[in-house]
């Protein structure tokens, strides 16, 4: 087998390891391990959760590692002390022949460091295999490291032609229970759900999670992510659904109403003040960097037309997941992302469909979008 395709397909078995952690890991990044000697799997192992050991460790932990194996990584391995020693260590202690990583640790702070360190103690490195599928894996961690902001995927859920919800606001339900079900899938692997005032006070929904670790396929309790809500003038009242339902909750508003803050605090919300925009509402920029700095590294819209239209005119989304169901709502309907009036085709927003298939009696479309 040539060189490049033997590394290809070891690489992608670590890459399965790490997608075991897709769940579990946030705020770290899901990183997965393979040990080959002889052209033989000998070990592997995952990085779990965040404080647990990482995924060298694991694998060097699973098996007797013979001298001169190597190690396939889906991140650079770490040089540094964290909340565990570094994982450089563990692997200069059994003399590796060659560490093969697909991508170089995107904090720019560390990266490149881990593999200076390796060839000083005489490993042969290889960066760059199969890189691409690593960062889309840790597209959230990567872009937080890098830029700052969190990957910010845009739910939505429309009729044939577009409609988000009636003209009077009811949108329960446009998709089926499979589309629904789905769903439940991207809330589980976002750090949080972004939604607004005006959608909780029209749905009154929960916005958690209602999967369990069989159906998640994993050892560990499922983590609720956090639910952000903006609400730009204190409008939730706290008798909302949302705010009896398992999970934290974090509401960002330009308000200073003390009572009103003071009373979601004490049913167990985060107020944060947000910065208003020249509109009055909160400024989703800086929303999204303090998310970011606040370890947020993958964010799930369910949001109506307005903030998810928000998001795509700002620039801030990255991904839109569109369950499009097979009914026509007609032109009285709301659409599915506000961005004002464009006049000319070259101001128009462009996506790449990245995957198209159907979810029970729906379509589910995967668009990347770009942002020339
Ligand atoms: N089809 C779907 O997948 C789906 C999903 C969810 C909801 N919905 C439907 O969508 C409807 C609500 O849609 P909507 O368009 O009225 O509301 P929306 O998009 O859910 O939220 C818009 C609200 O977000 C708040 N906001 C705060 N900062 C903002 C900013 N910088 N930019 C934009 N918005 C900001 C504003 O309220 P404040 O000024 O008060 O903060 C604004 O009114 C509901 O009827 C619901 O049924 C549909």
């Amino acid at each position: 087998m040539p060189p490049t395709q033997h590394h290809h397909r070891w690489m992608a078995e670590a890459l399965r390891q790490a997608r075991k952690g897709l769940y579990s890991t946030h705020p770290n990044p899901r990183v997965g391990c393979v040990v080959v000697a002889d052209d033989v799997m000998i070990a592997a192992g995952w990085h779990e959760y965040t404080g647990g050991s990482h995924a060298e460790v694991n694998a060097i932990e699973s098996a007797e590692i013979p001298r001169g194996a190597d190690f396939y990584v889906t991140l650079e391995p770490c040089s540094h002390h964290g909340r565990t020693p570094p994982c450089v260590d563990a692997l200069l202690a059994v003399q590796p022949a060659r560490v093969i990583v697909a991508m170089q640790d995107p904090n720019p702070e560390v990266g490149g460091r881990g593999l200076d360190r390796l060839r000083a103690g005489g490993v042969e490195v290889i960066c760059g295999v199969l890189e691409t599928q690593a960062r889309e894996l840790n597209a959230g961690f990567v872009k937080r490291m890098q830029q700052g902001l969190p990957y910010v995927s845009v739910k939505m859920a429309c009729s044939l032609d577009g409609r988000s919800a009636l003209g009077n606001g009811i949108s329960q339900w446009i998709t089926g229970e499979p589309a629904r079900r789905d769903v439940q899938f991207l809330r589980a692997r976002a750090s949080a759900i972004l939604s607004s005032a005006q959608t909780v006070l029209a749905d009154d929904p929960s916005l958690n999670l209602r999967l369990s670790r069989h159906d998640l396929g994993q050892a560990a309790r499922p983590r609720h992510p956090v639910r952000v809500l903006l609400d730009s003038n204190l409008r939730l009242k706290g008798n909302e659904r949302i705010f009896s339902s398992d999970g934290e909750i974090w509401i960002y508003t330009c308000s200073n109403n003390m009572n009103k803050k003071q009373k979601l605090t004490e049913l167990g919300a985060q107020v944060f003040g947000a910065a208003a925009n020249d509109a009055g509402r909160v400024a989703l920029p800086a929303m999204l960097r303090d998310l970011a700095s606040r370890g947020i590294n993958e964010v799930h819209t369910e949001c109506g037309q307005t903030l998810a239209g928000a998001l795509i005119a700002e620039r801030l989304a990255d991904r839109i997941m569109l369950y499009m169901a097979p009914h026509l709502l007609g032109s009285g309907a709301r659409g599915s992302f506000d961005l004002g009036e464009i006049n000319a085709m070259a101001q128009r927003k462009t996506c790449r469909i990245c995957d198209i298939r159907q979810v029970g009696e729906d379509l589910r479309l995967t668009l990347d979008l770009e942002q020339g």
